[in-house]
């Protein structure tokens, strides 16, 4: 695909504000970012707002997020004065689901954890996404062996669009440096050893030392992963 080469060539050597003004000028209006309001998409947020860039930003509320994240997706659009919209799952779907297997279904097994994840993350992602020709995500290659081999961009055949990760060669230092630097608001919960923060039953804070994912479906030996980037 000749479209996807140039797009790479030009990714790989340019700066991240540089790559997001390329992707939203190169389509423009089509452009979704996703954030869960972890410490990398704050960063993006504030590149976007920074430098004004023609991309929307949407959430996934699964309903079941911490409050600081609560909290934090007003501070960030009172900040940037830019709206973070906001996507539920379907109603009748999770209502059919804890009916039937629990409030709270994940801790009883991986595939019913992954049912949850799936409907309260994964069908939403897909209608957020709807006639979008590109998805930004704040993916870094450190944080899971799987996320290693993730190319910049790539082409998602079955969503139909392009995946574009401008944060994928940042380091977790590199974040922290960005946010304590420009004073990027960021979940007070990273402060009190969580890193990756997903749903509140499903994240706990980690010990020093400790695999940064580790405290992601803690109760898990699994992959780490939730469906949103990994069909597994
Ligand atoms: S997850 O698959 O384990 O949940 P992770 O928390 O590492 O993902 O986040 C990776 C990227 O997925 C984020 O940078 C963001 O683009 C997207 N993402 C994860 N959770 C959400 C969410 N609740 N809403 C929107 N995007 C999300
Ligand atoms: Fe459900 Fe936990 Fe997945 Fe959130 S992270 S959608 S609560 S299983």
């Amino acid at each position: 695909m000749e479209e996807l080469k140039e797009l790479e060539t030009f990714l790989k050597i340019a700066s991240v504000d540089d790559g997001l003004k390329k992707i939203a000028e190169s389509f423009p209006g089509k452009v979704k970012f996703s954030t869960s309001l972890g410490q990398e998409d704050q960063v993006l947020t504030d590149m976007i707002a920074r430098h004004s860039i023609d991309i929307s930003i949407f959430t996934l509320d699964t309903g079941r997020l911490f409050n600081e994240t609560y909290e934090l997706i007003e501070k960030t659009e009172a900040r940037y004065k830019k709206k973070i919209e906001i996507y539920f799952p379907e109603a009748g779907a999770v209502e059919e689901m804890v009916n039937e297997k629990g409030i709270n279904l994940f801790y009883n097994s991986v595939e019913e954890r992954k049912l949850c994840c799936h409907i309260r993350k994964v069908v939403p992602l897909n209608r957020a996404l709807t006639g979008a020709s590109v998805w930004i995500t704040g993916l870094r290659s450190s944080q899971t062996s799987i996320r290693q081999d993730l190319p910049v961009i790539e082409w998602l055949p079955e969503k139909n669009l392009f995946k574009y990760n401008p944060l994928l060669n940042w380091s977790y230092d590199d974040v922290m440096d960005y946010i304590h630097t420009n004073s990027v608001p960021y979940n007070p919960l990273h402060d009190k050893g969580f890193v990756s923060i997903g749903c509140l039953p499903c994240t706990r804070a980690i010990e020093p030392g400790e695999d940064p994912r580790a405290g992601r479906w803690w109760w898990e030996t699994s992959q780490k992963e939730c469906g949103l980037h990994v069909n597994k």
